[in-house]
């Protein structure tokens, strides 16, 4: 039955073109939404040209590529959305802009059809607070690109009907992807996880331990991941690293884990966005000298191992609050942001007592409550077991 659910996506911007790709080719017809008459038609082309691409590289038929172009539909209003059995909402990052569109929505669709956002920094509970019937609402959280990260973090609200999250997870499977399921908490998985990729590659920075191009040469050549931090943050954005950064710290009260960075602001406020603005942590200009790593491999194990254990810290935290299992925290740091390993299955490799040690030598050295060590990576640490036994 479900296969011949229509699938509702509103916003056609960077999220909402991509899961309606992910829906259209799952097989389903989409109606699309945007409120900016433009948007819809411009998301239809742009996916044309995905699909042209697709198609040149041999990845797909001619008629397969037409035919999931043909199953997405721009409708122009909330109205050409009443027959739609899972209508997903991919708009601006605002909690009032949200409600009331929720409301216009339900104002149309059957009783019985569910709604989704894909809110990465809102709470899903007091979004579905909102609704006239907040059972049928749950976060379905993308990363982009959504055709070609695996990860869904199934986020259910305090209300959502508790079979919903396991309806959606299986959903998401059909659709290809790999649901992980979060508690409804600040960044739920990925976003809370990886804050110390970034957080504590600055932190060395402001240190004055390594730069910049030394730090991320020893993630990625020695540590293996995709990015370093700091290029990572000029890819997407310092407005928006620091933002996301902000916003967690903000709902977590505060805590000195989270503290965003003097250096990160500094960047913001000269406008030293990134790659978008020519500028960031690098000089991303034609003709700039581009920065050379000093390769020195003591060092660069020494930065990697400090960002490394803050990192499975983190993801032990994430365990011992429940925000999710072990297996979807590590599921969802490699599905949703390419790690390259699971970060707890790194800790068990490495020995979760030598992950203590350092974490407790950190917070001896500075006396900060950023390097307290997770309960649960301690207790684990003590019986000699790992995450997943
Ligand atoms: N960009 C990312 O990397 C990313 C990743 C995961 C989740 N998200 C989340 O997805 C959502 C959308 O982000 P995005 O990057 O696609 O934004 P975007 O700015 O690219 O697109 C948003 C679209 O929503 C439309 N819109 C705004 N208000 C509307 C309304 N009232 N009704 C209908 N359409 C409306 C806009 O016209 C625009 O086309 C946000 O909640 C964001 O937090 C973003």
């Amino acid at each position: 039955m479900k296969d011949a659910m229509i699938i509702g996506v509103v916003g056609a911007g960077t999220m909402g073109r991509g899961i309606a790709q992910v829906a259209a080719t799952a097989g389903h017809s989409v109606k699309l939404f945007d409120q900016d008459a433009a948007a819809a038609g411009n998301a239809l082309q742009f996916l044309g040209n995905i699909l042209d691409r697709s198609v040149t590289k041999g990845r797909m038929s001619r008629e397969e590529a037409e035919a999931t172009l043909g199953r997405i539909e721009p409708v122009d209003s909330e109205g050409g959305l009443k027959d739609c059995g899972l209508v997903i909402e991919a708009i601006v990052e605002q909690p009032e802009v949200k409600s009331a569109v929720f409301e216009r929505i339900e104002a149309h669709i059957a009783q019985g059809a569910i709604i989704a956002t894909n809110t990465s920094s809102l709470s899903v509970t007091a979004l579905a607070s909102g609704l006239m019937r907040p059972e049928r609402f749950i976060g379905l959280h993308f990363f982009n690109p959504a055709p070609l990260l695996p990860l869904v973090e199934v986020v259910p609200a305090l209300q959502s009907r508790p079979d919903l999250a396991a309806e959606m997870s299986a959903l998401m499977r059909q659709w290809g992807k790999q649901p992980a399921l979060a508690m409804d908490t600040p960044g739920f998985i990925v976003n809370r996880v990886a804050r110390p990729y970034y957080g504590e590659a600055i932190r060395l920075l402001e240190e004055g331990v390594a730069d910049a191009a030394t730090i991320d040469w020893a993630m990625t050549t020695l540590g293996g991941f995709r990015m370093g931090p700091f290029a990572l943050m000029d890819l997407i954005g310092n407005d928006i690293n620091y933002a996301v950064t902000e916003s967690v710290w903000k709902s977590f009260h505060h805590d000195p884990r989270y503290r965003p960075s003097f250096a990160q602001k500094r960047n913001v406020d000269a406008g030293w966005l990134g790659r978008k603005s020519g500028k960031g942590w690098y000089d991303h200009q034609e003709g700039a000298d581009a920065q050379q790593p000093r390769q020195d491999k003591a060092l660069g194990q020494d930065i990697l191992w400090r960002i490394l254990v803050m990192l499975i810290n983190e993801a032990a935290d994430a365990v011992f609050w429940g925000v999710a299992s072990a297996d979807d925290v590590d599921r969802a740091m490699q599905g949703g942001v390419n790690y390259p390993k699971g970060l707890l299955a790194w800790a068990e490799e490495v020995g979760l007592d030598r992950c203590v040690e350092a974490l407790d030598a950190l917070k001896a050295k500075y006396g900060e409550e950023r390097y307290r060590c997770s309960p649960l990576l301690r207790a684990r640490a003590m019986e000699g077991r790992g995450f997943f036994s």
